[in-house]
């Protein structure tokens, strides 16, 4: 029985014998370019106002005048300074917050955002400075009349050494160009997310973005060894460095990693880029239990230790979902309440293959893992990311999802799905939980055919309630934004806000960087 579920488990492929390990594209998994721009401008009805829907107070801003947009237009060029069309800019990803935007401006460089934000400090005109709008709390687009700053056209990547590994790019480049440019002189961007062919490198240092790498490479502060910024005035703020160790004084950059454009624009990074990993491996793994994944999540720290670069969990429901919305996802197990996706990275194939092998057998002896498949296979590890990136747009493909992504205890990790799915009873359709067990991260999603306020009532604030009684984060990776700037204190002290406020102040003293977002 024990042997044959072993067979089973090598459905794809045995790590050691087919392996196809001549050149493997690591870290570049599946991606679905077109689904995620598709979702992002699909035609379904425009949501609501957000100023109306939130009774939102405009702020003591200038009301923009012709004046201004010539002003822009004669600094930019008339194709770079947008007046119509501004959905796209103005909706955001998850189509629940809609501002009224009559202005997008796109900076070619640092001057010009220096001379945009000059004027728009001196006029006290709001601004919302905007990636790739793939975040996920509202953060990137305006709420009223804020303009639109869109760093679309400062792309390039403008160097990549590969004997540092330190990359230096243009905050609008794509990350999975980015990381393409990477890849091509041998090295990895440590930072890999399903949004990846939409969003941008300074959204994702802005938002300080998580995604399945970080239990490998740690998070930005660490890999981001600079910044260049325009700040609220039009001031430059060059925090560049080159290096991993510079100790001269307080470390700047690290403010604006995570600040989500309310202290400054990025406009330039550098970053440390690991050299590729040789030997990848990707199992997928059905188990029974949340006790089971959390054993397995031990053993998988303790038998493959330095080689173990992802750590994923996905719950039958939120499967599920992907699988029914995307017919060309083809998951080779099922049936299962629990599944892990867990990668390998090394650079010695034999010896990673034993590791894993071994970790594998053992679960299997345990009965932790039941079933599931290893393998080495570019196209099969692909395939198995796919199932993962996916589930985020299985749940809002054709209904409205209520998202958190909050910071737990292992412990206590998945306790909440349960909890919140009794209290919402069938006034939810799903319920499910998944995301990044290796950081102790996860994804609780909430499905309901259209917003609806009931449900809205029992989730919020309970979610941050049960997350601030365990000392958790109510958010571990997407950031405040608009959608939770009034639950802040559920993770922050007051003395803490307090700090925020003043340091708010002092980097953009008319508040027009990103206004109603964060402290608002
Ligand atoms: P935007 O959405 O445009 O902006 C996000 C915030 O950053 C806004 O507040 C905006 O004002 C600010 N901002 C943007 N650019 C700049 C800049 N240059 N300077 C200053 N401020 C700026 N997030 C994760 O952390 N982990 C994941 O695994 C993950 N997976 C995702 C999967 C999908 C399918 C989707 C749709 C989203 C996912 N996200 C994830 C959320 C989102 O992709 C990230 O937050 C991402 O970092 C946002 O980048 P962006 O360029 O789209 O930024
Ligand atoms: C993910 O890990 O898939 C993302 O953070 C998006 C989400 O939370 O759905
Ligand atoms: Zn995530």
């Amino acid at each position: 029985m024990r042997f044959q579920r072993l067979l089973q488990l090598r459905k794809y492929a045995t790590v050691a014998t087919l392996r196809q390990s001549t050149h493997i594209r690591t870290h570049t998994h599946a991606h679905t370019p077109t689904m995620v721009r598709t979702l992002a401008s699909s035609t379904s009805p425009l949501p609501e106002l957000t100023q109306i829907t939130d009774n939102v107070q405009r702020g003591n801003y200038a009301q923009l005048n012709d004046k201004d947009v010539s002003h822009f237009t004669q600094l930019l060029g008339k194709n770079h300074v947008l007046t119509d069309d501004l959905d796209g800019y103005n909706i955001c990803f998850l189509k629940r917050i809609r501002g009224n935007s009559k202005l997008v401006l796109k900076p070619g460089n640092t001057e010009e955002l220096a001379a945009i934000m000059k004027h728009c400090n001196q006029r006290k005109l709001a601004v919302v400075p905007q990636g790739g709008n793939t975040g996920l709390v509202g953060g990137s687009v305006p709420i009223c009349d804020e303009i639109v700053i869109s760093l679309q056209r400062m792309n390039k990547v403008l160097s990549v050494d590969e004997v540092t590994g330190i990359a230096v790019v243009e905050a609008g480049c794509i990350l999975e160009n980015f990381s393409q440019r990477a890849h091509d002189v041998g090295l990895t961007v440590p930072l890999d997310l399903g949004a990846k062919a939409s969003c941008h490198i300074g959204g994702n240092v802005s938002t300080n973005a998580g995604g399945i790498r970080v239990l490998r490479y740690g998070n930005l502060h660490g890999t981001v060894l600079g910044v260049e910024a325009v700040l609220a005035n039009g001031q430059v703020l060059d925090l560049m460095s080159n290096f991993k160790k510079d100790n001269t004084g307080y470390h700047m950059k690290n403010l604006f990693i995570g600040s989500e454009g309310t202290l400054g624009i990025i406009t330039k990074l550098s970053m440390l880029c690991p050299h590729e990993s040789k030997a990848v491996n990707v199992a997928f793994i059905g188990l029974n239990s949340f006790d089971d994944v959390l054993k397995t999540f031990v053993s998988a720290k303790r038998n493959l230790g330095e080689i173990l670069s992802s750590c994923e969990l996905i719950d039958e429901r939120a499967l599920n979902m992907a699988l029914s919305q995307f017919k060309f996802l083809n998951s080779p197990i099922s049936g299962y309440p629990f599944y892990m996706l867990i990668e390998t990275s090394g650079s010695n194939a034999t010896h990673d293959e034993e590791k894993l092998n071994k970790f594998i057998s053992l679960g299997m002896e345990r009965e932790e893992i039941l079933d599931g498949t290893v393998t080495g296979d570019p196209g099969k590890m692909q395939e198995i990311w796919k199932l993962r990136e996916m589930v985020p747009l299985g749940l809002i493909e054709n209904s409205f999802c209520f998202k958190y992504d909050i910071s737990l205890p292992l412990r206590d990790f998945y306790s909440i799905v349960d909890v919140m799915r009794e209290r919402c009873g069938p006034l939810a359709t799903v319920v499910c939980g998944y995301g990044h067990l290796g950081d102790s991260n996860l994804h609780l999603n909430v499905n309901c055919e259209r917003f609806n306020d009931d449900i809205y009532k029992r989730v919020e604030p309970f979610v941050y309630e049960y997350t601030s009684k365990l000392k958790g984060s109510i958010s571990a990776e997407h950031g405040i934004g608009f959608l939770k700037k009034d639950y802040l204190h559920y993770s922050k002290n007051p003395v803490a806000i307090d700090w925020m406020r003043d340091m708010k102040k002092m980097f953009d003293p008319n508040g027009i960087l990103n206004p109603y977002k964060m402290l608002a």
